[in-house]
């Protein structure tokens, strides 16, 4: 008999966005003359940045010709990609990191689902709350839960992120092993300081235990003093991996290319209690289930580094920040409390209302599509998220359509 995952069982039927996907759907087919604007998942919508489209044909011009074409790329990545990745994201930051402690990977939302295989399944898990699904999900999948009740998962610490703690959760009463943080932080687009930072990392130090730190909204940051990376904390390198994208900084959603940061200081530890380093456990999972981003597409992210690539990465990051200040601006003309939309893509706005409820009035009565709070966890109901990424025009209209919809 061919058995069954339950675990699966215990997740909600559809994840997140396909169940928003399904709403508008339906909604589209009964009123299809109705003009959508999307501002729900945070999916980006100008065009790759010219630079990284001229080493893309390039390279795919390469792979036409016997001399210079390539098969399987090297399993961590392509240097030429490590090494600009190294120098200009942290070295030139005054951070140490080396080529070889970077990953090149096909997107963070993989990155950060597949790494939990790397842990025993008796650890304890801090969750924000609300947090990216797929750090939860793949949780649930891996059966390091029980099932949900009154949306939560018995055996996962909950770090409560709301207004009273400025959407920056406190360090856990109970101790844990594996602690899951997001800073600029999807959804509440809130950031954290280097202070804050500082006591996780202390705090993952003194109990033995590793951050999963997700920073694939740092180019979002234009405050000089807010970190952009974990590794800015002094001993960080020792209990924490850092996860990148090129996707919402050079628009790279449907191209895929990311990274991991594995310092080979980074620590786990046997269940006798041995120290081992989490670097060569990351690279085994990656070389035996993973084969690599194509090459044209590393060329196309390497050309991010350019300095024609980074002014147009400068530019396109401050058109969805420009879109980010409008929608602030108009939520809190409406007399809603709003966080985030400066140095992040995404605004979290708090309501009256029960975030589905408020969802489906948004996209009836001004055909606008956001992200019910709810659906990031308990902490996030009453609350939706306005995503930052689409064109300044659309951005512009859906604002007036919700402030004529008086809603
Ligand atoms: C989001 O809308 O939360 C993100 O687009 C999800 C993702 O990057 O996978």
């Amino acid at each position: 008999m061919i058995t069954v995952n339950e675990h699966y069982y215990k997740l909600k039927a559809s994840y997140l966005f396909s169940d928003i996907a399904e709403r508008v759907k339906n909604y589209s087919n009964a009123d299809p003359d109705r003009e959508i604007i999307r501002l729900g998942i945070g999916d980006v919508t100008s065009p790759l940045p010219r630079a990284c489209i001229e080493a893309f044909h390039k390279a795919v011009d390469e792979m036409a010709d016997e001399a210079t074409f390539r098969g399987y790329g090297p399993e961590q990545g392509y240097a030429f990609l490590r090494e600009k990745i190294a120098k200009n994201d942290f070295q030139d930051r005054g951070i140490s990191i080396s080529p070889d402690e970077i990953i090149v990977s096909d997107g963070a939302k993989c990155d950060t689902g597949n790494i939990q295989e790397l842990f025993s399944d008796t650890i304890t898990i801090a969750i924000p709350d609300p947090v990216y699904p797929v750090y939860v999900d793949t949780n649930v999948m891996a059966g390091r839960t029980g099932a949900n009740a009154d949306g939560r998962y018995q055996g996962l610490v909950y770090l409560e992120s709301t207004a009273a703690n400025g959407f920056v959760p406190a360090l856990p009463s109970a101790k844990v092993d594996l602690i899951y943080l997001c800073f600029p932080n999807n959804p509440t687009g809130a950031t954290a300081t280097k202070d804050q930072l500082k006591e996780w990392v202390d705090y993952a130090r003194e109990n033995k235990a590793l951050i999963l730190f997700d920073a694939a909204y740092e180019s979002f940051i234009r405050d000089d003093s807010l970190p952009h990376s974990i590794f800015e904390i002094e001993g960080a390198d020792e209990v924490a991996v850092e996860f990148r994208s090129f996707s919402k900084n050079a628009g790279f959603t449907g191209t895929r290319c990311a990274y991991t940061v594995v310092p080979k200081k980074c620590r786990g530890f046997k269940q006798n209690g041995e120290a081992v380093e989490m670097l060569p456990l990351w690279l085994r999972r990656q070389s035996t289930k993973f084969n690599g981003v194509s090459y044209p597409i590393q060329r196309a992210a390497e050309a991010v580094y350019t300095e024609a690539g980074r002014r147009q990465v400068r530019e396109l990051t401050d058109y969805y920040l420009k879109n980010a200040a409008l929608i602030l601006e108009k939520m809190t003309g409406l007399g809603y409390t709003c966080t985030g939309g400066r140095n992040s893509p995404y605004i979290w706005i708090k309501s009256d209302m029960d975030s589905w409820d408020l969802f489906d009035l948004l996209l009836q009565k001004a055909g606008v599509v956001c992200t019910p709070g709810s659906g990031f966890g308990t902490c996030g109901e009453s609350y939706i998220r306005i995503s930052a990424f689409n064109s300044h025009a659309n951005v512009e209209k859906a604002m007036q359509r919700i402030s004529e919809a008086s809603v």
